[in-house]
């Protein structure tokens, strides 16, 4: 015998279907807009809706960073001390999507979370964020993610590297674990000591003997090398180390670790890709929106298509959150970090993420 059992959604109350007819009238009333429209308008943070942030407050760090204090929306999960969130917001009437480190400890007691910003030269985001957002501005959020996170079992002796910007992941582990840990290393560089995002609380916290600080001022005594950092902490080999910084001071670091057997002891964090390989570059067509563009080989996709105006889907910009997939329609794209290039055959729409692929020749993609 076979027994049919109602799927639950197909199951009406009373009450349900009093509330799906309340709904229709609503949106009859409401056209074009939808009655949820009207409830993002007034609790865009409310359960359910997408995830969403309202900046509650900017706290200038230095001359050129800012901690933004972000009211998450009720979805909003816990993060992992060091994890990452990509935050999108409309500038200019256009939504950017990039990926900020969370600072602020778990469980504030006022809900909120803080991302540091620094801004560089030219850059929209980090600009935006520091120097104009303002408070009460929503901005649209995911969950946190990212690895570089100290591991269950947190290891006797720590060593964090970090430069510049490079300090944010850190700070959310260091004001994360006070307790787990015990022995602790940071050696940071910024061009000057008022330029230490976080400074007065790092130097507190080596004050207090939380860490060893070491500051390195790269305008008066130059850039830190690898060969230094092994000399200023002699016991390196038995440290776990997490390091965050420009791509040239991760790649030496790497490259230290690697030569002296100890790779596996080192955790890093890249804000940029590593662009390894480039080539000759193409036309590149976006088919739905009509434009076409000159690309070189060595420009992400997603930069040659956001320099001629076109609207991109985009996230962390190197190749971790998938946040910019796009269907390649036909043509050759090449991987900028390992040189592979990717196929499409007419109609075969090949997904490829556009903030690490060239055009590898002439390629249209489906956008
Ligand atoms: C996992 C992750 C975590 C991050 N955490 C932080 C953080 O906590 N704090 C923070 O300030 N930034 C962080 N970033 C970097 C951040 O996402 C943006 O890349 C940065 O703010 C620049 O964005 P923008 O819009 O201002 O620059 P854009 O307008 O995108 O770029 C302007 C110019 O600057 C160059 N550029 C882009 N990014 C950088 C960079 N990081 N350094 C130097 N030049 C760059 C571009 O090639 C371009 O020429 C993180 C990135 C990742 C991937
Ligand atoms: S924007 Fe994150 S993978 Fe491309």
């Amino acid at each position: 015998m076979t027994t049919t059992v109602p799927r639950p959604n197909s199951v009406r109350s009373p009450l349900g279907s009093l509330r799906d007819r309340a709904l229709r009238l609503a949106e009859m009333v409401t056209t074009p807009l939808l009655p949820v429209d009207y409830l993002d308008l007034f609790d865009p943070l409310r359960s359910g809706a997408a995830l969403r942030g309202r900046i509650e407050a900017v706290l200038p760090e230095t001359r050129d960073a800012a901690s933004i204090v972000i009211r998450p929306g009720k979805d909003w999960l816990p993060h992992r001390p060091g994890q990452y969130v990509r935050i999108g917001i409309d500038i200019d009437g256009v939504r950017q999507w990039r990926a900020y480190s969370i600072t602020s400890v778990l469980d504030r007691a006022d809900g909120c979370f803080t991302v540091t910003v620094k801004a560089i030269p030219d850059g929209k985001v980090s600009n935006h964020l520091v120097h104009r957002a303002k408070p009460g501005t929503i901005i649209q959020l995911d969950q946190a993610t990212g690895d570089f996170c100290l591991p269950e079992e947190t290891p006797e002796k720590a060593l964090f590297v970090t430069a510049g910007s490079g300090i944010t992941p850190v700070m959310g582990i260091l004001r994360n674990s006070a307790e787990q840990l015990t022995d602790t290393v940071l050696v940071h560089s910024a061009p000057t000591a008022d330029d230490v995002v976080f400074g007065p609380e790092l130097r507190q916290m080596a004050a207090e003997g939380r860490i060893r600080l070491i500051e390195q001022h790269t305008d008066s005594a130059g850039m830190l090398d690898a060969r230094s950092i092994a000399e200023l902490v002699p016991d390196l080999h038995e440290r776990a180390t997490w390091a965050c910084g420009p791509v040239g001071m991760l790649e030496a670091l790497e490259e230290q670790w690697a030569s002296a057997g100890i790779a596996d002891r080192l955790y890093t964090e890249r804000f940029r890709p590593r662009i390894l390989v480039t080539g000759e570059g193409g036309t590149v067509t976006f088919t739905k929106n009509g434009t076409t563009v000159e690309a070189d080989g060595a420009t992400p996709i997603l930069d040659a298509a956001e320099d001629a105006g076109v609207l991109m889907p985009s996230g962390c910009r190197m190749g971790i959150c998938y946040g910019c997939v796009l269907p390649l329609r036909e043509g050759v794209v090449r991987d900028l970090r390992n040189g592979e290039t990717t196929i499409a055959a007419p109609g075969d729409g090949v997904l490829i993420q556009t903030c690490i692929s060239a055009a590898a020749g002439a390629c249209d993609i489906d956008h």
